[in-house]
């Protein structure tokens, strides 16, 4: 049987680097990113190491692919790439976001046009660009296609309120897609809360300690204990449909 393909948006560092290490035994990978280029070669390096459950051995196992996923005609693009080098396609994980950290409570750090401009392009329109591109290939494979949201998405919180409004509709977009796309396509949204990627440590000391003094457990989770912790992943890939936006953090944002 053909080994599946995965592609990973914002694949080269935290959340979606993890996702990359939990999928690299079983599929090959098309990891995106946009700016990093050491860095990525730096995760596929990493993953060449890792052994294939599968000994189908078709080439490449592990492909990045540069595109900014804010930028429609790249993101078409993306999906070709990644289809002409992989000659199929399973799985979209369409995690690639963006913040500009401000004091939530403050209403006037609110009033920046391009935040909103910006959160909505990365946070709502790249992932319906990506779907539309996708869809004859995921149809084809009768694929899935999860998008990270966040716990932001879910409760009035996080980073800004233009990033928590966006997150917001990242979720109802996803059910949208699962409504428009199902049966053929599954499509699911993870709503995290605060991990500390680079993202996560971006918020500074005192709004980490403020959201880990918010949680329950008094910690914040890992991006590797969210992922192992999580069947759901594998749940997400082979059965569900409808997008439960699943509030897998214990953060806020
Ligand atoms: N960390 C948290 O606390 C948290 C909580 C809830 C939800 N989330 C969500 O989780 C997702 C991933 O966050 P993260 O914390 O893993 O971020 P991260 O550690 O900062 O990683 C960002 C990734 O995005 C890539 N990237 C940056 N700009 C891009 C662009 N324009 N197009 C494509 N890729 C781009 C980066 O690669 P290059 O720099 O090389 O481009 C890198 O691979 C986001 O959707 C975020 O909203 C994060």
């Amino acid at each position: 049987m053909a080994q599946k393909v995965a592609l990973i948006t914002a694949g080269t560092a935290g959340l979606g680097a993890q996702i990359a290490r939990v999928l690299a035994p079983d599929f090959r990978l098309a990891i995106n990113y946009a700016n990093n280029q050491a860095r990525a070669q730096a995760l596929v390096d990493e993953l060449d190491k890792v052994p294939s459950t599968t000994s189908s051995g078709h080439s490449p196992r592990f492909e990045l692919i540069r595109a900014d996923v804010g930028d429609r005609s790249a993101v078409q693009q993306l999906i070709k790439d990644t289809v002409s080098k992989f000659g199929r396609l399973d799985v979209i994980v369409s995690n690639a976001g963006w913040t500009r950290v401000t004091n939530f409570n403050d209403l006037d750090e609110a009033m920046e046009d391009a935040d909103w401009d910006k959160c909505f392009l990365y946070n709502v329109k790249s992932h319906l660009w990506l779907m539309h591109a996708a869809k004859p290939h995921l149809e084809e494979t009768e694929g899935a296609f999860i998008t990270t949201a966040s716990v932001a998405g879910v409760k009035p919180s996080g980073s800004s309120l233009a990033y928590s409004v966006s997150k917001a509709a990242t979720i109802h977009l996803t059910k949208g897609l699962a409504t428009i796309c199902s049966p053929k396509i599954r499509v699911n949204s993870v709503s995290p809360g605060l991990l500390l990627t680079d993202w996560g440590l971006s918020f500074g000391p005192e709004k980490i300690e403020k959201a880990t003094a918010a949680t329950k457990l008094k910690r914040l989770a890992t991006v590797e204990a969210s992922l192992q912790s999580f069947p759901f992943w594998q749940v997400m890939l082979t059965i569900t449909t409808g997008c439960r936006g699943s509030s897998a953090g214990t953060g806020d944002d």
